[in-house]
């Protein structure tokens, strides 16, 4: 069975959905929910789902990027993961990192890729006056939200939307594209699943 591994920084609303497709599917078995936050709300949640949970804290480390994943890579390798999956993990991972789960690490992104890497992408859609956003599931290489695109979905932008408001309906897309993307993925699917 294939063991997938996830990495948040917050709620974990993804995390959740992730957990409870391959629970409920059976084609793959969570075998560790990682944050570099204690109070992620996301670690009560995946304990209360029986999956195990380990927190490190990335403040102590200051800009040690690597020094921080140094003690992240510990749980992470005991869990003996095939399949890392970020899911609103905010931290910068650098390449050595990246490169130890080459070819089996994805990542979910509120944009359209390869529109609005990094941050406010909901409020970077709406300066830039498109009329659709979304989301994208992408395999992680060493350049940030860059990697073969796995997945997309897409919303209409309204023109009443804030960041706010675009973000949930974008988020709603996220819950059925991630699981579905992964579900193929584990499968040995690389073509992008487009929704
Ligand atoms: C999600 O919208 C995810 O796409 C985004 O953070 C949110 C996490 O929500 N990720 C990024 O912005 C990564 N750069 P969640 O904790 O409820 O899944």
């Amino acid at each position: 069975m294939t063991r997938v591994a996830i990495l948040i920084s917050g709620g974990g609303s993804n995390m959740v959905r992730l957990v409870e497709a391959m629970q409920a599917g059976g084609w793959a078995q969570p075998v560790l929910v990682a944050s570099n936050d204690a109070q992620a709300g996301g670690l009560v949640k995946a304990a209360q789902m029986g999956v195990a949970t380990a927190a490190i804290d990335h403040r102590p480390y200051g800009r040690d990027r690597a020094a921080f994943e140094a003690q992240l890579l510990t749980p992470i390798l005991d869990a003996k993961p095939d399949v890392l999956c970020l899911a609103g993990f905010m931290r910068v991972l650098t390449p050595g990192f990246v490169e130890q789960f080459e070819g089996r690490m994805l990542n979910i992104h509120p944009s359209l890729l390869p529109k609005y890497p990094g941050l406010h992408t909901h409020q970077r859609a709406i300066d830039a006056g498109d009329t659709e956003a979304g989301c994208t599931v992408h395999e992680v290489t060493p350049i940030l939200d860059d990697g073969p695109i796995l997945g997309q979905a897409r919303v209409p932008v309204i023109a009443s939307d804030t960041a706010a408001t675009l973000a949930a309906r974008v988020l709603v897309q996220e819950h059925r594209l991630y699981p579905a993307v992964l579900e193929r993925f584990v499968a040995g699917e690389r073509a992008a699943l487009m929704q």
